[in-house]
């Protein structure tokens, strides 16, 4: 079984319970969960700690939750018609627009939660969790994705500069995938030097990730893409400011690299 599959498995195995009388508040919290997608983070967390020691992969399946769990959150709250406005997600109706959204922002805000209510309970030492927290709290949070997130919709309509953008996708996409792949270091206690470098390779590869996500958008269909596509007219996307050949470039010589 490749580490996607590992992954999915432990994903439908441990979907939210709740007891409720609400009619679809753990159909909501699930949704967007069950929907799929790449599984890109949790992915590249667990390869670290297979190539480290395979042995440690289901000690480590509870963390990659805890950042997917995190990521979708971060996707619900993003088609929101008050951030991107988008009707597709993951091949389905964007929780919005299946439920309402009321149920979109308090499901976002109750994943954010969850998803360090996951990685405190892993089957791991606390000197480990507790570095974990801290780089999911730092990436995920004020100094990483949200700070990218506030960036990316102010400044909708108004042209940044390329170190400017650079930073913005940085922190709203680049550093959660940087630290999916610290946190495998962590928990294979591969060191701090190593955790660091892996780090900063994810900086890079999750910029190369978010230039391929603005290119999807521009060249894709909505059933391509599974998502909402050609939204990122007022977007400084990579493609906006670089042009379609421009933005390909750019990640060419990125991946290079
Ligand atoms: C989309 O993330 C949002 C970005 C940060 C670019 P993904 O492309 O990883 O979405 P899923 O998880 O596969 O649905
Ligand atoms: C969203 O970036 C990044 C997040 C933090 C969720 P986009 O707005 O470009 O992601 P898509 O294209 O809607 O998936
Ligand atoms: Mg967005
Ligand atoms: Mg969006
Ligand atoms: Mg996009």
């Amino acid at each position: 079984m490749d580490l996607a599959e590992v992954f999915e498995k432990h994903l439908q195995k441990n979907l939210i319970d709740i007891q409720t009388y609400h009619p679809y508040y753990k159909e909501a919290l699930n949704f967007m969960l069950q929907a799929g997608g790449k599984r890109f983070r949790p992915v590249l967390l667990l390869s670290v700690v297979k190539a480290a020691n395979p042995l440690l992969i289901p000690s480590a399946l509870d963390a990659a939750l805890a950042i997917e769990i995190l990521h979708t959150y971060s996707l619900i709250h993003d088609d929101l018609p008050v951030m991107d406005d988008a009707d597709l997600r993951r091949g389905k109706p964007t929780l919005h627009k299946k439920f309402d959204e009321l149920t979109a922002v308090l499901v976002g805000d109750a994943l954010n939660t969850h998803a360090f209510y996951i990685l405190v309970k892993a089957a791991l030492h606390n000197d480990v969790k507790i570095k974990l927290v801290q780089i999911l709290s730092f990436n995920g949070g004020v100094h990483g994705m949200v700070h990218g997130q506030i960036l990316d919709c102010h400044f909708e309509g108004e042209k940044l500069t390329l170190e400017e953008l650079k930073t913005l996708h940085r922190n709203k996409t680049a550093k959660l995938i940087a630290a999916s792949l610290e946190m495998g270091a962590v928990i294979a206690n591969l060191g701090e030097e190593i955790e660091k470098n892996l780090y900063d390779f994810g900086l890079q590869l999750g910029l190369l990730f978010q230039i391929q996500d603005d290119i999807i958008d521009e060249i894709m269909s909505e059933a391509e893409a599974g998502k909402t596509t050609k939204n990122d007219a007022l977007k400084n996307s990579f493609v906006n400011l670089l042009g379609l050949e421009g933005a390909i470039k750019e990640a060419d010589a990125l991946a290079k690299k």
